[in-house]
This record gives structure tokens, sequence and C-alpha cells, in this order.
């Protein structure tokens, strides 16, 4: 029998591919679902052949030094990897694959949900129906801002973004704006949208502005109060990206003081935690990073770190290799 290759899975995953995972691997997983300490994911890289995190997971320089190690890649269960040191896993020789692709649609589906959810009041009307509130429909009951015919900017165009666009332009007829720094809109295929030559010229035509750039050093904190001003007033803010691509006080102040109409995230910058300001405002919607949570995407990312690690340990070149 020949020996299989030992993986640690850092959290819980869809049943279906813990149980491919099983088969195909000596595999641990995390069935109680609680995060691993640092000291445990050191140790873990002493005593595994792969690491499989999720973007929730820190994978630091201290990690991917460790002394003694036999991990030899880390596939990362999401598509965003601002979660693991790249440079660090270079130095150490470390193969770092994501999950790009498969989870496209549902994600970009969750920014249409925010963008519809906070310019048509969605959470604030359920709850006034669930308070028993509602004392009957009214010609200026809760009146929201229509999305059809409008502007949307997106901020990165990559993939999502592209999703979004077609959602957007095709369902509800929006007009699209972009700004990315590597893509132009001839690369763009299917989609109508015009490119802008600097955020701020995105920022102060677009109706709905809705980030879809990754957090690096450059993108962390772009929407900041000042950049928040070059918006519209009537304008809302969508977020599936990252939470410190927004400086989440800045964005508390500038929907107290009506410099921009409402925002919808998925996202913020101290995950699990929400400034507690922002709860209290009536001018968003807010979710718990949803962006890729259906069973079919989850399952289909989860797939994917597989066939990423079983290339790898075949001695082909993973699909979806990062570093
Ligand atoms: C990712 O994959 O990067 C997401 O944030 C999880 O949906």
């Amino acid at each position: 029998m020949t020996q299989k290759f030992k993986v640690l899975v850092t959290r819980k995953w869809p049943k279906k591919v813990e149980e491919k995972l099983q088969s195909d691997f000596d595999v641990t997983l995390n069935d109680n679902d609680i995060p691993l300490s640092e000291s445990e994911l050191v140790q873990a890289m002493q005593n595994f052949d792969a690491l499989l995190p999720t973007v929730t997971d820190k994978i630091s320089d201290n990690i991917l030094s460790t002394e003694n190690k036999l991990v030899k890649i880390v596939g990362n269960f999401g598509v965003g990897f601002n979660n693991i040191d790249i440079d660090s896993a270079k130095k150490n020789n470390i193969v770092v694959t994501n999950t790009p692709e498969v989870l496209t649609d549902c994600t970009a589906d969750i920014a249409m949900l925010l963008m519809l959810g906070v310019a048509r009041r969605g959470s604030e009307g359920e709850f006034h129906v669930r308070k028993k509130e509602w004392t009957g429909w009214r010609p200026t009951h809760m009146m929201g801002t229509k999305i059809t015919g409008k502007t949307l900017g997106l901020i990165g165009m990559g993939r999502i973004a592209q999703a979004m666009a077609y959602k957007a332009h095709h369902g509800f007829k929006m007009r699209i704006l972009f700004y990315d720094p590597y893509i132009k809109g001839e690369d763009l295929k299917n989609i109508e949208a015009n490119a802008c030559d600097s955020v701020d010229n995105l920022l102060s035509n677009s109706d709905f502005v809705s980030l879809h750039c990754p957090s690096t050093k450059e993108t962390q904190g772009l929407i900041n109060y000042d950049t928040l001003k070059k918006m519209k007033k009537s304008a809302y803010l969508i977020n599936t990206a990252r939470g410190d691509i927004v400086v989440e006080s800045d964005l508390v102040k500038a929907l107290k003081n009506q410099v921009i109409k409402g925002a919808g995230l998925d996202v913020y910058e101290k995950e699990p935690q929400v400034e507690n300001e922002l709860l209290k405002l009536k001018n968003v919607f807010l979710l718990p990073h949803l962006g890729s949570a259906t069973e079919e995407t989850r399952e289909a990312m989860g797939m994917r770190v597989l066939e990423n690690i079983d290339a790898y340990f075949k001695g082909k070149q993973p699909l979806d290799r990062v570093v």
C-alpha cells in the first residue's frame, strides 16, 4: 500500500470534501471548528506535508519559517490570500494555492444583494415587519433608491467585478464604470464598461461604488473620509472584497454626516468585530462575510484545494499556484 500524504485542515469543511480528503489523504480534520493557535500551526508545519488553512487563519512569517518543517504546500480555502505572508512563503520555498473562479458568481450575487438591500432598505424593512411596527401601505413609507439605470463604479475589475458588471448591466440596465490599473476596457469580454483614469473620477461619477480589489499595501485604507467625500451625496458604498480597504471609523462618520447615502458591507476591518457605531445606523445593510457561502460554492472551493494539492503531490503544477 502506498503511503498517503499527511494533510491538516484548519477549520470544518463541507462534508463531501472532508469525505474525499479522508479517502485520498491521511487527513486530520477540525471537527469542533475552533481556530488553531499560532503554536498549533507551528507544530502542524513540522508534522504534516500540506497545511490547508482558510482566509481567517493568519499564516505568518513565524509559522512559515518554522524549523524542521515538513509542510511543502499551503492550499488556502479562499480566493483571497492576504492571510498568508507571501514573501515568507517564497523565502521558505513553500507553494501557496488559492481557489479562484468557483466563487465568482456567488460573491457577485452577494454584492448585488448588498446593493439592492441597502438601496431598497431591505433589513430596515424586515425588522419593521418582525417587530410588528408596520401599520400598512402608504405612499411615502420607507422609500428607497431605484437601482435600475444607475451607474455602478467598480474598483478592481477581476472576475468577481466582471460578474457583477454583467448582472448589473444585463439585469438592471446599469451603466458600468471601472478602475483597475492592470485591466483595460479591451480585455473585457461580453461586458460593456468604461474605464476611468483614476479612482477619484470613478468615485465622483458613480451612484454605487463596489470594491473588488485585493487587500494590499496600496489598497488598505483606500476608502477613507477624504475619498468618501469625493462620492456623490446620494451614492452608496458596497464592499465584498476585504474590510481593511475601508477605514471603518471614517465610513461611520461619513454615514452619520450624510457624506454618502448608505453602505452595504460583507467584510469588516477587524472581523468578526464590527464597529459598534455601524450597528446603530439605519442606512447600512450588513452581512457576516457570506460572499461565497452557498453549499455549491463552498464544496467547489474545497474540491479545488484538493485538486491543487493532489497535482502538487503528483509532481505537477497546481492550477491555482500563487507562489
Ligand atoms: C475569499 O475566498 O477570499 C472570500 O473572502 C471567502 O469567501
